[in-house]
């Protein structure tokens, strides 16, 4: 069993999951509200090396500048005192009725005006506080009626916006890249770039796309049925896993943002698995913040809040346990071997083959032994259960 999370385990939350009241559209808060001071303290206490926040979160909106900066002082001083640092840092474009209609792609001009200079006044934040990630999450960007959306022109202000506030990080030489969350519904009944393969087709239209990737959540991708680990494997394979952002979700319903793993547990072993040990020939195939973006249940008082928050990391150390002894299973070993599932590595084409070399190998087509090929089973039976097994424990 895992010990206590350390620094080196690079895991963050957000000021607004731990310091969630739990307000939901039906029923009001359970918990108070909690100083971000407190949060700093709490999270460094449990082992987290990061925390997170949007602009809101920080300084509420409308705020005078002293109490902004009284605000910032005092969350600094928590920083310096625990050592915790700020990897990431998000605009909140979603809770202020003006954004009822979207930010960047608002019908309204002047909103999405404003949006803009909402971000880039958090930019400078982010900038000082040393964040080198930040996230747009297009919550409010979407529809509930497609007579009302012209879909295509919110996609351009979106580039616009995107594209206008990396020129920005540029000018300035903040050292900040941007990443993209994807979501498909809630809180607009549909909102744009709802899945990582919507965002990442945005991102190659942008000018800055050098500088933007994406930050996918768990319980997002799973909302619409898509396969997270899939999803990520593609960010991964287009260099655009710039964030991600870890939680529990059962399927297609409405955005539970439960603790890491207490969803479809499996596919969250499969995740660890590939995020330690997807490099090709083995090791980290990502390095960022594990981050946390959970909420914990409404039913609790602050002690749940912290034991959520502990059980998060400690699900994922338990599931990077079980994905290395998965990986060092001689039996799990010969195994893959034997589903050919490195093979896949290995190019079609031989190399300096072209398909004039292919079209001359009778033992490609011609001699090909098609009956074997439509025959032979591929033993995935055996490595599924092999999996859950080392999941459950039981190897
Ligand atoms: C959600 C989202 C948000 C965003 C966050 C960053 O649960 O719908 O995850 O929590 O991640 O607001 O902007
Ligand atoms: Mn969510
Ligand atoms: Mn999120």
């Amino acid at each position: 069993m895992p010990g206590k999370p350390t620094r080196d385990d690079k895991f963050s939350f957000g000021l607004w999951t731990v310091g969630w009241q739990a307000r939901d559209p039906f029923g009001d808060a359970t918990r108070p509200p909690l100083d971000a001071v407190e949060a700093v303290h709490k999270l460094a206490e449990l082992g987290a090396y990061g925390v997170t926040f949007h602009d809101d979160d920080l300084v509420p909106f409308g705020s005078s500048t002293a109490e902004r900066e009284g605000r910032i002082k005092r969350f600094r001083a928590a920083l310096d005192a625990t050592g915790l640092v700020v990897p990431m840092v998000t605009t909140n474009l979603f809770t202020h009725p003006m954004f009822k209609e979207g930010a960047f792609t608002s019908n309204d001009r002047g909103v999405r005006r404003y949006a803009l200079r909402k971000v880039m006044a958090n930019l400078d934040l982010a900038a000082e506080l040393g964040a080198r990630t930040y996230v747009f999450w297009g919550g409010r960007e979407g529809s509930e009626t497609d007579a009302a959306k012209d879909v295509r022109a919110a996609l351009e202000r979106y580039r616009e916006a995107i594209d206008t506030l990396a020129a920005y990080v540029v000018d300035r030489g903040y050292q900040i890249r941007f990443a993209i969350e994807p979501k498909p519904n809630e809180p607009r009944g549909d909102i744009i770039l709802p899945t990582v393969g919507s965002a990442l087709a945005f991102i190659s239209s942008l000018e800055h796309r050098d500088m933007v990737g994406v930050n996918p959540e768990v319980g997002h991708e799973q909302m619409a049925g898509m396969n997270f680990v899939h999803s990520i494997s593609q960010a991964l394979w287009h260099g655009k896993l710039f964030h991600i952002d870890l939680n529990g979700q059962h399927g297609a319903k409405y955005d539970q943002d439960l603790v890491f793993g207490h969803g479809d547990l499996l596919s969250a072993f499969f995740l660890v698995d590939l995020l330690e040990n997807g490099a090709p020939g083995g090791g980290p195939a990502y390095d960022g913040p594990r981050h946390f973006d959970y909420k914990p249940f409404r039913t609790e008082d602050a002690a749940g809040v912290w034991e959520s928050a502990a059980a998060n990391m400690r699900t994922y150390l338990i599931l990077k346990e079980r994905a290395a002894a998965f990986r060092a299973d001689p039996e799990v070993q010969e195994a893959l071997r034997s589903s050919q599932v490195d093979e896949l590595a290995t190019p079609t084409l031989a190399a300096g083959e072209s398909y004039r070399e292919l079209l001359a190998d009778e033992g490609a087509y011609e001699r090909f032994d098609v009956e074997r090929a439509a025959t032979h089973g591929y033993g995935f039976a055996r490595l599924d259960q092999l999996a859950v097994e080392h999941v459950l424990g039981a190897r």
